[in-house]
């Protein structure tokens, strides 16, 4: 049995670009009441006009805990609370400045341990972080991510026990083609992608859309509770 989002409020921190875009458009259309939060005005303003409806847009860094404290306690309890935002710096453990590997887990675990704390979410509605399929196959370049991702997945079974009746799950995707590789030169961008449909047992590379099912799957499944769903096109085992 699943549930419906029709009349649900659904939050999703990090609304505003890729993964959290496509959630939040996803749950409007099944007919949720739709907020979505990240630090860039514009990003959001821009993202509201995409989802259209009644989206609503508010400017929130989860590092700042005091700010994701001030913002929960002034709204009402949420059905269903996804968090998609982090911005990582990556790199080999022992290039990446250790300072830039500091702001990785700020932005990624911590931004989300902030949200678990101070989130109202009514009973039986649910808590969803996005995690990274590196987390179960590292790779040499990245090994923080996987380490970051681990840590996400841990928290969310972990939460899934405190918190509940809230039920708490973590997806983690593959190699996703979202705003995320905008910092690459397309022509590195597009090879990387175009190389990754080749090897992936899915052939091809994944969608926001893709991970969006899955976000709105576990919201919408009563009996899901402390899982990781991972949608990577088959990355972590081929
Ligand atoms: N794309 C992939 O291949 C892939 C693969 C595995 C895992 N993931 C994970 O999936 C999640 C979403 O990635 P994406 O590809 O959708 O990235 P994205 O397109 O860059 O979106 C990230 C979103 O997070 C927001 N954000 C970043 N830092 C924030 C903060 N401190 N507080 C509030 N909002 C913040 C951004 O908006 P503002 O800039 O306005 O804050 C943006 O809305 C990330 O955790 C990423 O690590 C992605």
């Amino acid at each position: 049995m699943t549930e419906t989002l029709k009349n649900t409020r659904v939050l999703v921190i990090g609304g505003s670009s890729g993964i959290g875009l496509a959630t939040a458009t996803a749950a409007a259309q099944a007919g949720a009441s739709v907020t979505i939060a990240s630090r860039s005005r514009d990003k959001l303003d821009a993202a509201v006009a995409r989802i259209g409806g009644e989206a609503r847009a508010v400017m929130l860094d989860t590092r700042d805990l005091e700010a994701v404290e001030r913002f929960f306690a002034e709204e009402q309890a949420w059905d269903h609370v996804v968090v998609s935002a982090a911005q990582t710096p990556g790199g080999p453990v022992h290039s990446l400045a250790i300072t830039d590997a500091r702001t990785a887990m700020d932005s990624k675990f911590w931004g989300a341990y902030h949200v678990a704390r101070a989130a109202k979410i009514r009973e039986a509605g649910s808590l969803t972080f996005i995690s990274g399929f590196l987390s179960v196959r590292p790779s040499a370049t990245s090994v923080l991510q996987g380490a970051i991702n681990a840590a996400l997945e841990a928290l969310a079974r972990g939460l899934a026990l405190e918190l509940a009746p809230v039920r708490v799950n973590a997806v983690s995707p593959g190699l996703i083609a979202t705003p995320l590789w905008s910092g690459l030169p397309e022509e590195k961008r597009e090879a990387m992608f175009a190389g990754a449909a080749q090897r992936l047992p899915a052939r091809r590379v994944g969608q926001a859309g893709d991970i969006a099912n899955a976000v709105l799957f576990l919201a919408t499944t009563p009996f899901a509770t402390g899982s990781t769903v991972r949608v990577d096109g088959g990355g972590a085992i081929a």
